[in-house]
């Protein structure tokens, strides 16, 4: 037998599965499991119709470039694309700073390998987007952590943090943040606090690193477009390097996302994407970019937001019903989570295989903290399944809950 131990680099040896991952496998095992798991978009809500319509055109075209290797940065029509969509968002830049990336997920490994030496230090949230963690790890980086508060990152920390690291002699480079409706708390910086945040990186000479999914899935009854402003829009000095993807828009499937940096950093990028994967799908970017000049995404995303808002509206209250005041959680004015804060009696990883014998999975808060922190917490996620089951489901982890705080 080969001990295959003996020939893992050590990145390889420190590199752990993702819990979310982990429970989303469970749950497709397990018959009838209600999964709160993965942040899945809903797949009734693809527009499968124009899909199909396009798929089928595009590949019995005449444009060979549909099957073809192309530019490193996308296909040029789709970037002019991204271009108006970053207009509409507030963010004015030259198709030159933009790079079409397979999934925001890869955005987020390529600016972890252009900025991050082994040693150095990158600042999240706490808690993180687990993805995010993954990345940035892999760099073999140090990754400390910066409270938040109801209106997202809390920036007296920040500036305590960064002074007590580099006091300790250590290389700061960068700040990681989610604004809009952040995975996991689904949180959201206040427009004033974003304009703060820009003024304390240019203090402090850190790059911010602005991951931008679910912008666009505000809802209606809490939040405007006004609201999700990017922090790129106002950065007039270049720190900021913004990632968004049509992943909760249009489908994950597509694996297509975009990032917009400063041309040094863009050209960066560029270069080590194409160590990656050279480009992302010539296909993937031709149907998106039809479903975009068709009207497609335009069309989509105010339906996202009334759906969305109603499997929000639909979890929050059957949790107010089925737990009352035993658990808190911030309501989200946008994006797919819900954070609960458990009594100080439960513990959510200890929970989990007694929310699998009921049938229910969650995400543990554990697994988005790089401080250890987050045992009374996990997170939910409604976006994926039906209102039916997200009721059913809130039954069953309720009972578990109850059950916990009862076992003491
Ligand atoms: C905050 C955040 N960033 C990035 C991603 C990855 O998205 P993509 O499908 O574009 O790779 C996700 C997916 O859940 C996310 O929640």
């Amino acid at each position: 037998m080969i001990d295959y131990d003996d020939f893992f680099s050590r990145v390889a040896h420190t590199t752990q599965g993702s819990a979310i991952r982990k429970m989303g496998v469970m749950a497709l095992k397990a018959p009838d499991m209600i999964s709160f798991a993965p942040g899945y978009p809903d797949p009734a809500m693809f527009a499968w119709q124009d899909f199909r319509q396009i798929a089928h055109e595009v590949l019995t075209g005449t444009d060979p470039s549909v099957l073809q290797y192309g530019p490193t940065r996308g296909y040029r029509p789709l970037l002019e694309s991204v271009c108006a969509i970053l207009r509409a968002r507030g963010i004015e830049t030259p198709v030159d700073n933009l790079l079409i990336t397979t999934g925001s997920q890869q955005g987020l490994d390529l600016v972890a390998r252009a900025l991050f030496d082994p040693g150095d230090v990158a600042l999240v949230e706490l808690p993180a987007y687990t993805g995010a963690i993954a990345a940035f790890r892999n760099t073999q980086v140090t990754l400390l952590g910066v409270r938040q508060e109801a209106d997202g990152i809390d920036l007296g920390d920040l500036e305590e943090v960064v002074t007590r690291t580099r006091a300790s002699g250590r290389r700061v480079r960068c700040l990681y943040v989610v604004p809009n409706f952040q995975n996991p708390t689904g949180l959201l910086i206040g427009l004033p606090k974003r304009r703060h945040l820009l003024q304390a990186a240019a203090r402090l000479d850190l790059l911010i690193i602005e991951d931008d999914p679910y912008g666009a899935l505000y809802f209606e009854d809490a939040a405007t477009a006004e609201d999700t402003r990017p922090i790129k829009a106002d950065d007039a000095e270049g720190r900021v390097i913004y990632l968004s993807s049509f992943s909760k828009t249009l489908a994950p499937g597509f694996r297509v996302a975009w990032m917009v940096a400063p041309t040094p950093i863009v050209e960066k990028l560029d270069l080590g994407k194409q160590v990656s994967d050279l480009m992302t799908p010539s296909l993937d970017q031709h149907i998106v970019f039809e479903a975009i000049r068709r009207g497609v995404f335009e069309r989509q995303v105010p339906v996202l937001r009334r759906f969305y808002q109603n499997k929000r509206t639909v979890m929050q209250q059957a949790l107010r019903t089925e737990l009352g005041d035993l658990i808190r959680w911030p309501e989200p004015r946008g994006g797919f989570f819900l954070w609960v804060t458990l009594p100080e009696a439960v513990d959510a990883d200890e929970m989990v295989p007694r929310a699998v014998e009921q049938r229910v999975i969650y995400v543990a808060g554990s697994a988005f903290f790089v401080n250890g922190r987050g045992q009374h917490m996990l997170r939910l996620s409604f976006s994926l399944p039906p209102e039916a089951r997200i009721v059913e489901g809130v039954k069953r982890l309720a009972q578990v809950i109850k059950h916990e705080i009862a076992r003491g």
